[in-house]
């Protein structure tokens, strides 16, 4: 068998590049070793479960933070193993030790690999936590590791991180696939036969994928993902698995001097400009994160290209959702960027998958081609379909409403019946072309 270093995935046969990370030279051959030699198909008798004895709900660890909380369906289940990767320096072990701190009627291990134990104990003065529950390892040899807790009580254990963390038993250098896997079963065995509740640390890629074999993730309980931008202070946890709540919840956090704060109700948090002032090539939006609706910005700059090719360039959305707006916006409208360079930005660090914002992208990328400014006390709200016309989207009266609670006085939506109630004016459209007149005024 052959695998993929960089994203885990699995060939037969070799090839140069993986078709799924699109990485060149990364397939390493793999060889597993055949460990049953039975030739009897007797079978082995198993025990059956009744559901009713086993109906009692699950325990939960409920930390300080609602966010994270609410990410993981409410509260940290007992038993449970979770992966939480981000990029670096984006702040997993502040949050890890943050959790450990939330929960301070709980007994801690926090093991770091990365990290000598007094960088810890510096951390956590900073992040004000007293750490009376917390016990600090710093090793990155599993089998030291599980050695030295076995005989330690503990509700919660974090292992800092995967990526570093090394078995004897077995050949590769830490963070290669087969290690990564191999440490990924022992710690979920650890976390099953303990009935404790284990947070996993895994680094990613440069483009986004989980270092490490997939087979970690159908390990796992549950996936979180933490992101933001380096250089911002909002950092969005998001649950991409969770076999104890629904996945795609958010949780939106502020990283300060003395670490990460719930942002329960970021309001206009979210925006660049919080004064609210118009301009040209910016306007607002509900996104729907999870079940959240959020108040967001969509920026964009258009340019006259000076040579040859125009340039598109995207933060925080899709590059080919850009091509495809401009390619409508084309064919359907006046305004023509054949020869312009298009550059969108979602303020803030955002990075947002929803189709809900297309309109404001459009809205942004007008109002910087004609020079016209956008008032901010209007939101844009509509998915942009390939024949011009704006499609509804999931939940538009939550984001409506979520709108009018904050004070917005207007909202551009798809033409649809919706039954909402509110001082907010509604204006429903149903082209590309009313858009373009609502910019020019
Ligand atoms: P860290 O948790 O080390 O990131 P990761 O484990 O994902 O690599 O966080 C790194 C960044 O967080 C670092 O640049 C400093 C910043 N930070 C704060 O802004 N406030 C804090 O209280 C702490 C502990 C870190
Ligand atoms: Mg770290």
């Amino acid at each position: 068998m052959f695998i993929c270093t960089n994203c885990g995935n699995e060939y037969v046969k070799w090839q140069g590049q993986c078709n799924f990370c699109k990485e060149w030279n990364t397939l390493k051959e793999f060889r597993e070793e055949k460990t049953s030699t039975k030739t009897s198909h007797t079978g082995e008798k198993k025990e059956l479960q009744s559901i009713e004895k086993n109906l009692q709900k699950e325990e939960r660890f409920i930390t300080q933070s609602s966010e994270l909380n609410n990410v993981l369906g409410g509260g940290i289940t007992q038993g449970s193993l979770i992966l939480l990767s981000g990029e670096p320096g984006i702040g997993k072990s502040t949050l890890a030790l943050q959790i450990a701190g939330w929960l301070h009627d709980k007994k801690i291990i926090y093991i770091s690999g990365e990290e000598t134990a007094s960088q810890i104990f510096s951390r956590a003065e900073r992040l004000g936590i007293n750490g009376h529950n917390i016990n600090i390892l710093s090793e990155s040899n599993i089998e030291n590791i599980l050695e030295t807790i076995k005989s330690v009580e503990a509700d919660f254990v974090v292992f800092d991180s995967i990526s570093v963390m090394y078995s004897g038993n077995i050949p590769g250098i830490s963070g290669s696939i087969n290690q990564v896997k191999y440490i990924g079963e022992i710690i979920q065995s650890f976390t099953k036969n303990n009935n404790i509740s284990s947070l996993l640390i895994g680094h990613i890629t440069k483009d986004g994928n989980l270092a490490g074999p997939k087979s970690l993730e159908h390990l796992v309980d549950t996936i979180l993902f933490f992101e933001g931008e380096r250089y911002e202070d909002i950092r969005i946890l998001r649950s991409l698995k969770n076999r104890f709540g629904d996945t795609g919840e958010v949780g939106i956090f502020k990283m300060k001097e003395k670490g990460l704060e719930d942002l329960k109700n970021p309001g206009i948090e979210l925006l660049n400009d919080k004064n609210m002032h118009p301009a040209i090539g910016s306007s607002l939006s509900i996104t729907l994160e999870g079940t959240r609706p959020l108040l967001i910005e969509c920026e964009a700059l258009t340019n006259y290209t000076k040579f040859g090719y125009p340039k598109r360039s995207t933060r925080g959305i899709q590059t080919t959702k850009l091509d495809m707006l401009i390619a409508i916006l084309s064919k359907y409208s006046q305004v023509k960027l054949d020869s312009y360079d298009v550059y969108t930005n979602i303020a803030r660090g955002l990075k947002i998958d929803d189709p809900g914002i297309d309109l404001s992208i459009l809205a942004s990328i007008i109002s910087s081609k004609l020079g016209k400014n956008i008032i901010k006390t209007r939101v844009f709200i509509g998915e942009v379909s390939l024949t011009g016309k704006i499609k509804n989207v999931a939940n538009l009266e939550k984001r409506i409403k979520e709108a009018e609670k904050i004070g917005i006085q207007e909202a551009i939506i798809p033409n649809e019946n919706i039954s909402y109630k509110g001082k907010i004016m509604l204006k429903k459209i149903d082209s590309i072309e009313d858009l373009v007149k609502i910019i020019n005024g």
